[in-house]
């Protein structure tokens, strides 16, 4: 071990590999499962950006591109988020397009991270943040939203940058939630941001992944609302069903930008330039394939609703992304891991412990409806044997 310390990175020595993987393999061995555990679409990517792409190939667009993307992919994804979300970039000095919003985030947080700065994380989360800020020798402060439908309000984010805010470097949002499938209103994200505005040193990160996929209200981008202090990440993985491709987007203004295209210059170059083609086609002809793909959703969340509430699971309301976050009824006294185990082991659906998503998580379960409805009714009658009989 002493050696090791010698030769590794203190912080990835401690990482662990992601519990999601973990738990996924310790279920393997019970043979064929039905997963619920997917954080990706499984509809097939639109037919016509599978085209742009073959046509790409054949054209020759193999070369290295701008370290920031192709112009034409940047502009048509300044155009999309404005059309869509009421966003103001310009493609010229303020969009960059990543290897998938896992590399935006990987690059934003590198470019304003120092050792010992601290980040603000509502809990439960999605796990690459806690990597991603630990990695880069800072410290993670997570807001425990359990207890308050899993949304932060302005005065528990007041209270938290008020505490820490000697170190503070920035806050990181996700709506669409992962893993919890709730979303802030409109309202709520305009308090947010007024709520951070008293405070122009401390950035937020806004992951925005899935805001093509929402049920109720229009999505909001805290960009609108905060575009000084903001850094979007977003992308064609969940909008587009492009999560192997891998095409993320950052937008935030120029004075940031320039510091993150350094890293992503450092860590890819550049992302793939038939990707990037495939990108514009998305973005422009494609502007609404997510709608089709939502309306399946949106039948599948309904089902898992109907099906969870019958068995006394506490849901918070699944208004975005395709994740249901239950809470495991009282009656079963395991931790979240065990009652996930034992359920694999005996019915043969595999759901995801909530403690994955750190200890805000624990009790709970993170169901994915990003799965055929013949998978999910099959999954929910065994869920209801099971839970009859224990
Ligand atoms: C909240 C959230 N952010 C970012 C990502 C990563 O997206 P990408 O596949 O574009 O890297 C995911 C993937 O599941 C996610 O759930």
């Amino acid at each position: 071990m002493d050696n090791l310390t010698r030769i590794f990175n203190h912080e990835v020595l401690n990482a662990e590999i992601s519990q999601i993987r973990q738990f996924d393999e310790s279920v393997s061995e019970f043979g064929e499962l039905i997963r619920l555990t997917l954080g990706q679409p499984d509809f097939p990517t639109p037919q016509h950006v599978k085209e742009a792409a073959k046509k790409a190939i054949d054209d020759n667009f193999s070369f290295y591109t701008q370290t920031a993307g192709y112009l034409q992919l940047r502009e048509a994804a300044a155009q999309f988020v404005k059309d869509k979300y009421n966003l103001s970039y310009d493609p010229a000095s303020e969009v960059i397009a990543t290897v998938g919003a896992t590399e935006a985030l990987a690059c934003s947080l590198i470019s304003i991270l120092n050792p010992g700065d601290k980040v603000i994380i509502p809990s439960p989360y999605f796990s690459l943040y806690e990597s991603l800020v630990r990695q880069a020798k800072a410290e993670p402060v997570f807001i425990d939203t359990s207890l308050t439908d899993f949304q932060v309000s302005p005065e528990v984010l007041k209270q938290t940058i008020e505490e820490h805010k000697t170190n503070l470097k920035a806050v990181i949002f996700n709506s669409p939630n992962n893993p919890t499938g709730t979303t802030w209103s409109k309202d709520r994200v305009r308090d947010l941001a007024s709520v951070l505005k008293d405070y122009p040193d401390v950035l937020a990160i806004s992951d925005e992944i899935y805001s093509e996929i929402v049920y109720e209200e229009d999505f909001t981008s805290l960009g609108e609302h905060l575009r000084e202090q903001t850094i979007v990440i977003n992308g064609l993985s969940k909008s587009h069903a492009m999560t192997g491709w891998r095409l993320g987007l950052i937008f935030a203004p120029a004075f940031i930008t320039e510091q993150i295209v350094k890293v992503h210059q450092s860590l890819v170059t550049s992302a793939s330039s038939i990707t990037q083609y495939a990108g514009i086609e998305a973005l422009t002809k494609g502007k609404n394939d997510a709608h089709e793909m939502r309306v399946q959703y949106k039948k599948r969340r309904d089902v898992v609703v109907s099906a969870l509430s019958a068995l006394d699971f506490s849901i918070a309301t699944p208004t975005g992304a395709f994740y249901i976050f239950a809470k495991i009824p009282d009656r079963f006294t395991q931790n979240s891991h065990d009652f996930c185990y034992n359920l694999a082991k005996h019915t043969r659906v595999a759901l995801i412990p909530g403690s994955a998503f750190g200890e805000a998580g624990e009790g709970y379960v993170r169901i994915s409806y990003a799965a055929s409805i013949t998978d999910i009714e099959e999954a929910m009658e065994r869920l209801t044997d099971y839970l009859k009989d224990n």
